[in-house]
């Protein structure tokens, strides 16, 4: 059972005042119980020496009926005097010479008789039967000697019931004022404690719930009141700290929507690239074919032209027959639009890029590691750019030369599981700058080294991969006067190097 403040507080003041009203209570009833008795016993001294002092001389002393019957007149009016006895001091010892009691004797020892003989009245506290009694024994002096005395004996039985009767009447009036005190002390409590107390635990049920309002309305000076400023301060600093969290989670998301678009943005810009690089891919192949079926079929064509010039040369002009004559002029005819056909692609594919600039490799390489980057990243890759300072530059074309990185090092990302890690590094290498492409990726088998450098090779599945990469790459390095390595192991990865010469 859990107790509350209030219970512990109102039960043990309680407990407190019980115990401490009621010791205090007991302590009263037996000091006055004391006082009283010490009274009627001074009382009874008196009464017993005002008895003694009436008996004036030895004849009164000595005539006992008249002592009795002074006797039987005293107990009358005085009731609550149990016995009263006249004593002589003889010769032969104490005498008895009146007493109300005759069949009893009060039991005075030898030692309170001797003490009496002295001149001393003794008294002292006795319980019989009928309750509690002083017996008390004064000296009875005739001309300057103890003859004898007066023995009395005084009841405590009226003393004993009022004192009962205070008792009770006092511990009753202990307990309602106990019972009242617990009353104003629950009541003060409640109103000092209890409530203020509630007001604070509605409030934390309200900071609980989320209310960063809740505030204790406790407006006393005292430690409560502290509590409650101390307290109210503190839910203000958190609703502060609240609101700053808040705005500044805000203000992450926003950031974080932000990069998230820009990585989207960067991955579609990516994702073009590199269908815009195979398209450029097959247009440079068509291109290169093309010059490459305009060159064969230009020799041939050319030969077939000199023979028909031999040929023409051997006739005789007015010999022919007219349609013979009309043929040749249509061959020669077609012929020389073939040739000129040719010549005209020949001259559109050699057309070169413009002339050759100085390029800066390690320019051209940072280009292509943001191009690739987003797409390393998404691929769990992770991508290391690097290239020495003072690189000489290289005399060609930069796009060519992006176009050649590009295509190594979208192959290194597409051999690469994540994890892996694409390396590209630009060196001087004694007369020549150096790119190389590192991956640890799959690697290439040793039969099949040769052959991803034909057009049209490729592993990757349709719509991945044309297979032209490596070959127009070698075409550019080719073009640029330089030539391309591969250093690969299956398993550990692989590292296509490209060498061009530096510019003078
Ligand atoms: N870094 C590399 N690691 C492993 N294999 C590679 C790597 N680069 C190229 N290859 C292999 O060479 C083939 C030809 O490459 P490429 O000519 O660029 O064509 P594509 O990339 O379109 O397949 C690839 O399909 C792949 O099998
Ligand atoms: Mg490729």
């Amino acid at each position: 059972m859990r107790l509350t403040i209030r219970s512990k507080l109102v039960c043990s003041s309680l407990l407190i005042l019980v115990v401490v009203s009621f010791a205090f209570t007991l302590v009263h009833l037996r000091l006055s119980r004391s006082w009283v008795e010490e009274d009627l016993r001074e009382r009874a001294v008196t009464f017993a020496r005002e008895i003694a002092a009436t008996i004036g001389d030895r004849r009164e002393f000595e005539s006992g009926p008249l002592l009795a019957r002074q006797i039987a007149s005293i107990l009358e009016v005085r009731p609550n005097v149990l016995q009263l006895d006249v004593l002589r001091f003889g010769d032969a010892g104490t005498e008895v010479v009146a007493t109300s009691e005759p069949r009893l004797r009060l039991p005075f020892t030898r030692r309170e008789v001797e003490r009496v003989r002295r001149g001393e009245v003794v008294s002292r506290l006795v319980r019989d039967g009928g309750g509690r009694a002083w017996e008390v024994i004064a000296p009875v002096t005739l001309e300057g000697t103890v003859a004898g005395a007066v023995a009395a004996k005084f009841s405590l039985d009226r003393a004993d019931a009022l004192a009962a009767r205070v008792r009770w009447a006092a511990l009753g009036v202990t307990a309602a004022s106990v019972a009242v005190m617990g009353l104003l002390m629950g009541l003060v409590v409640t109103l000092v404690v209890t409530r203020p107390l509630g007001r604070f635990m509605a409030a934390i049920r309200r900071l609980q719930a989320g209310d960063t309002a809740a505030a204790v309305d406790v407006a006393t000076g005292d430690e409560l009141g502290v509590l409650a400023r101390h307290f109210n301060a503190m839910v203000a600093r958190v609703r502060d700290f609240r609101e700053e969290l808040q705005a500044r989670i805000k203000e992450a998301t926003a950031e974080l929507e932000g990069r998230y678009r820009e990585v989207e943005r960067l991955n579609e810009r990516l994702f073009a690239l590199q269908r815009s690089l195979s398209h450029a891919e097959r247009l440079a192949l068509a291109g290169r074919i093309m010059a490459e079926v305009a060159h064969e079929l230009g020799t041939p064509l050319h030969s077939v032209m000199g023979h028909l010039e031999l040929l023409r040369q051997d006739l005789p002009v007015e010999g022919l027959p007219d349609d013979v004559r009309r043929r040749l002029a249509v061959i020669e005819g077609e012929l020389r639009r073939m040739t000129e056909i040719i010549a005209r692609l020949l001259d559109l594919t050699r057309r070169p890029p413009g002339p050759p600039e100085l390029v800066d490799v390690a320019q051209v390489v940072g280009q292509c590691a943001e191009v690739v980057r987003p797409g390393a990243t998404a691929a769990g890759l992770r991508l290391e750019v690097s290239a020495a300072p003072g690189l000489p530059r290289v005399r060609g074309h930069a796009g060519q030369l992006q176009q050649a990185v590009l295509n190594l090092l979208t192959n290194a990302i597409d051999a690469t599981p994540p994890g892996g890690r694409v390396r590209v590094a630009a060196a001087a290498d004694g007369g020549e700058v150096v790119v190389e492409v590192r991956d640890t990726g799959a690697g290439i088998p040793r039969d099949r080294q040769a052959r991803i450098f034909e057009p049209f090779f490729s592993t990757k599945d349709a719509g991945r991969g044309a297979g032209l990469g490596l070959f127009i790459t070698t075409q550019i390095v080719r073009e640029h006067g330089g030539r391309l390595d591969l250093e690969s192991e299956v398993g550990r990865g692989s590292a296509f190097r490209l060498r061009l010469p530096a510019a003078a």
